[in-house]
């Protein structure tokens, strides 16, 4: 989604922001600009905007030869208003510019007043009310006149309603850029050469690795050798300065064609790391989920997950763990549900925030409305550390995917998983239904998860070639049943998010019910099935597919006995993995997807209209 980029620097600001932007591409967006002042004042505001790519901003900026110390930079993902130009940040008001991550819900309300004294509008987005709003609080229109740039900002947030992270420069004030930030996440780098702001941790990398986070409320004053924070009620405060664990080349493409296909066969690796606290271990140790975590679960008698997207459906796969093994109920909410529902809340439920990003804002929402109703046993597990869902919990736990940047989640998704069956097996120590036999023996399966994953990556050859079958269907419906019945879920939403072919996922037992009408000749079928509990009534529900002419692509294992016949393409997976099973079906069908795509010629890592941190609501 939106991406922000700031900087006040000793040299030209503009080569930083402009890659600042293309490290956020990843984000989604779908028109780009910024804005630049040279600190000595005298080539004022100079500004570019355009719809599309980053490079062709780039392109704009160099053949204007904009340059300046002082600079705003943003990626726009549409929400108030078409991708346009017009509607691109920065946005202007007499001598300031502003950029804007977030929803402002008073927007019309506030465009009201405005145009009641005398500011005309250009663009039909809720960004261009703040900069107005800004620019009557400077003016005195709006309470007493402002001193300078920072107090007008401080007034204006006060009649802000909704999410905001902002970076604003003015012509009048040519050595500081103010930034302000309520619900959007927006830190500071702070490097030798001057201060800059980001919306994302990894946009400041070239620049510096020492960090400052705002907290929701803070207004910021940068300037080349200081910077100034105030909280929400106005009173000065220090942030700590942290060092980023990220890595810049974690970041880097390297020789794959797409992040995508990186971070599929990243997927081996991403598991080690996420999984090396239990390398050498005998047993589990509750703490890895935090100190209170051998309390905690001791206390609590049922689970409640929360996420959004890829996220819920690594919860869906753990419900069937959790209630299985460690024999205690398990519910699965959509977290954009859950935030307006009411629900009765239970203080000993555990609820588990589930984000790669931990910026959801539905996620988030639903913590705090989790909260609010009387939750305090919280745990999330997330992939970026220092992200706001990793604040706000009792217990924490990272999945070290490292940085995901395709906006089709896979890395951080088998990595969930892993952290997610950890969970289960605590779970069901705590409450004692897992012998140390059985804990030995998911302990080793777990360490042999990585190789697993490797021999299902070496299947990309045949897989590819069913890739070709797909490329000109309009849908495509995927079945599983129990465990794996999210799996096909996961399946079918990589296939509609990368190569836009409609996709549905049903338990197959829901066939008859409905979904069997569709299917004709012109229908693959992708059918998740493992040889577990429900092959038997699986086989007979993909009679039923072949019986009315569907087109059947099975991922199997070696003892479902499954032969290819007419209508019938079997994969065999290298080996059945039991309960954790799904973690190597998923791998298959992001590939499946992946290589669809390829024929297809669809942007893999950006797939139209879609973001990669969803942080509005
Ligand atoms: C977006 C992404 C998905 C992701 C979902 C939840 O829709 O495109 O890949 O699963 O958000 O994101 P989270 O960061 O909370 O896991």
């Amino acid at each position: 989604m939106c991406g922000i980029v700031g900087a006040v620097s000793a040299k030209d600001s503009t080569p930083f922001l402009l890659k600042g932007l293309a490290t956020l591409e990843y984000r989604g967006y779908d028109s780009a600009g910024l804005a630049l002042l040279t600190s000595d004042g005298v080539s004022g505001l100079q500004r570019a905007r355009s719809k599309g790519r980053v490079a062709e901003l780039a392109t704009l900026v160099k053949q204007q030869t904009f340059s300046g110390n002082i600079g705003i930079a943003h990626t726009r993902w549409a929400t108030h208003g078409v991708p346009a130009e017009r509607n691109a940040h920065p946005h202007i008001s007499g001598k300031l510019a502003l950029v804007h991550n977030g929803i402002i819900e008073n927007y019309e309300s506030l465009r009201e007043q405005l145009q009641g004294l005398g500011y005309v509008f250009t663009s039909d987005t809720d960004t261009e009310t703040i900069v107005h709003l800004i620019q009557a609080c400077f003016k005195g229109l709006i309470g007493e006149p402002a001193e300078n740039l920072f107090s007008a900002v401080q007034c204006a947030v006060v009649h802000l309603k909704g999410a905001f992270a902002l970076a604003v420069i003015s012509e009048e004030e040519p050595d500081c850029l103010v930034v302000a930030r309520e619900g959007s996440p927006l830190m500071l780098g702070v490097a030798e050469d001057g201060y800059y702001a980001a919306s994302d941790a990894s946009a400041l990398l070239s620049v510096t690795k020492r960090m400052m986070y705002l907290e929701n409320g803070d207004v910021a004053r940068l300037s080349r050798d200081a910077v100034l924070v105030v909280d929400g009620i106005g009173q000065m405060v220090e942030r700590a300065i942290v060092t980023s664990s990220l890595n810049a080349n974690a970041v880097e493409l390297g020789d794959y064609s797409h992040y995508m296909q990186k971070e599929i066969f990243e997927q081996p690796q991403a598991l080690s790391n996420t999984l090396e606290m239990i390398s050498g271990a005998g047993q589990l140790q509750p703490g890895i989920f935090g100190a209170e975590a051998a309390e905690i679960f001791q206390q609590v008698d049922s689970v409640l997950i929360l996420a959004c997207g890829t996220s819920s459906y690594a919860g869906m796969t753990a419900k069937y763990w959790i209630e299985q093994v460690a024999g205690i109920p398990c519910n699965v909410e959509i977290a954009s549900e859950y935030r307006y529902r009411q629900s009765v809340p239970n203080p000993d439920q555990l609820v588990v925030v589930i984000s790669q990003s931990g910026e959801t804002a539905d996620t988030l929402a639903a913590l705090h409305h989790a909260k609010v109703q009387g939750h305090n046993c919280t745990l999330a597990i997330c992939n970026v550390p220092e992200s706001a869902i990793m604040r706000e919990t009792a217990l924490r736990f990272i999945t070290r995917a490292g940085p995901e940047i395709g906006v089709a989640s896979t890395k951080a998704f088998t990595t969930q998983l892993s952290a997610l069956f950890l969970l289960t097996l605590l779970l069901a120590k705590v409450k004692q239904r897992l012998s140390a036999e059985d804990e030995k023996v998911y302990l080793d399966e777990l360490r042999h998860l990585p190789i697993a994953v490797d021999k299902v990556l070496a299947l990309e050859p045949s897989i590819e070639k069913w890739a070709q079958h797909f490329s000109n269907k309009q849908h495509a419906l995927f079945l599983g049943r129990g465990r794996h019945y999210p799996i096909a879920l996961e399946g079918a939403l990589k296939l509609k998010e990368i190569t836009y072919i409609h996709a549905e996922a049903y338990p197959a037992g829901e066939l008859k019910h409905g979904p069997l009408a569709l299917v004709d000749s012109e229908m693959p079928v992708v059918v998740v099935a493992p040889n577990d509990e429900m092959l038997e009534k699986l086989k007979a529900n993909m009679q039923e597919v072949s019986a009315r002419g569907g087109q059947l692509y099975v991922f199997a294992d070696g003892g479902s006995a499954m032969k290819p016949t007419e209508g019938v393409n079997v994969q065999l997976m290298p080996e059945h993995y039991g309960l954790l099973s799904p973690v190597l079906h998923v791998v298959a069908l992001q590939l499946l997807s992946y290589h669809v795509a390829l024929v297809k010629g669809t942007d893999v890592d950006k797939p139209r209209n879609l973001a990669k941190s969803v942080t509005v609501e």
